[in-house]
């Protein structure tokens, strides 16, 4: 009977493992190193030596590159359909507005092109370059998770993407309905400790917040009258300042936009509001005085990047990261 039963179990057992693969084979999955043994070239070294090559140059990449997984990632999946060209495609809905880092992944993708043709997704580039940019920005190293595929749509109608004015209930809703917990939002949005925001995305809270006539109360006082300058009520909202106010880590990845928005320094709406909610307020206060910031951090950007991929046979591997391929014009 005793050897029945083992005999019953090693069974269920092997045909656990087997349907673990199948589903493996059929529907794939992301991994860790994807793509290691499928090209004699390291891919992700030569993403990261483009990546790298930009930031000496230009070091406000960082921001364009975090912020382009995470629009790519919250629209439609992580299937990188922020990055097709069309008239009416993602890239051309408001919440665009200086959404960049196009040139950096067009040619990370034609150095992946030479050196291992057809082989990796323009998602993946996305992923690696964001996490690429984050080492380089001082923000320590994490693995990234590849393996999707691109993806065949791109629809600014698809654009859905959560609004600086949103309250902590709000955006809390919008990040569960991607699978992200409050946890993740919070650490997720320490992607607003490098980079900028532009004046018409927070002008409301200067001058007349929730048609008050009175600027945002919770606004550092010092803050408000420098960006009351920065600002003019009557100019164009063109003018930029910061996310992240300590002048000594805007392009640093690091827990200091924690610290400030704590000192009531947030430039969003939403970032402030961060630090005041009281579904968010007590982790705010713990990674603003702790120091693994950065490993949570890369864990919340692995978890953003695993939201409604497209693995397997599913989607494919475009040549232009811009256009869809197209099976009648290929030669
Ligand atoms: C509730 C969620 C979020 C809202 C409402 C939001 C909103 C915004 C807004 C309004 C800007 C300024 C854009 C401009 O002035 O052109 C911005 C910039 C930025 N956001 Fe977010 N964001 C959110 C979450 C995130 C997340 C999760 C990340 C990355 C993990 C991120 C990364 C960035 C970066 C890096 C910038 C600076 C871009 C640059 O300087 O080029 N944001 N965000
Ligand atoms: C971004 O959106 C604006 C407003 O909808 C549009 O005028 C602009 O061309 C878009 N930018 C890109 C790169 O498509
Ligand atoms: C931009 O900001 C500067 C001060 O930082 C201010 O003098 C200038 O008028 C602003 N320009 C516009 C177009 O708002």
């Amino acid at each position: 009977m005793k050897v029945m039963m083992r005999r019953v179990a090693a069974l269920a057992l092997a045909l656990a493992l087997i349907s673990v693969h199948l589903t493996g084979q059929c529907h794939g999955q992301l991994q860790f190193g994807f793509y290691k043994g499928k090209c004699k070239f390291d891919v992700e070294s030569i993403v990261r030596g483009v990546v790298q090559a930009k930031f000496i140059s230009d070091k406000t990449i960082v921001a364009a590159l975090v912020r382009l997984h995470f629009h790519d990632c919250f629209v439609h999946g992580c299937d990188a359909s922020i990055l097709l060209d069309g008239s009416k495609s993602e890239k051309t809905a408001p919440p665009n507005l200086s959404v960049r880092g196009y040139d950096i992944i067009d040619a990370a993708k034609a150095a992946v092109e030479l050196f291992c043709p057809g082989l990796v997704s323009c998602a993946d580039i996305i992923a690696m370059a964001a996490r690429d940019s984050v080492l380089f920005a001082k923000g320590g190293w994490y693995n990234v998770q590849t393996g999707r595929r691109d993806g065949f749509v791109s629809s600014a109608q698809d654009v859905n993407l959560p609004s600086p004015s949103f309250t902590i209930p709000q955006a809390v809703a919008a990040f569960a309905s991607k699978g992200l917990d409050p946890t993740d939002m919070v650490y997720l949005l320490g992607g607003h400790t490098v980079g900028v925001a532009h004046c018409s995305l927070f002008q409301d809270r200067l001058y007349n917040f929730q048609n008050t006539g009175n600027p945002d109360p919770t606004m550092d006082t010092t803050l408000l009258s420098m960006l009351r300058q920065r600002c003019p009520q009557n100019s164009d909202g063109t003018n930029s300042t910061f996310l992240d106010q300590n002048p000594s880590s805007s392009f640093t990845v690091d827990n200091s936009f924690y610290q400030q928005i704590l000192l009531h320094k947030g430039i969003l709406q939403v970032d402030q509001e961060l630090a005041l909610d009281p579904i968010t307020q007590s982790t705010v206060a713990a990674i603003a005085d702790s120091t693994d910031f950065s490993y949570n951090f890369g864990q919340a950007m692995v978890k953003l990047g695993a939201v409604q991929v497209l693995t397997g046979n599913q989607g494919e591997i475009r040549r232009s990261c811009r256009s869809v391929n197209n099976p009648s014009n290929s030669n």
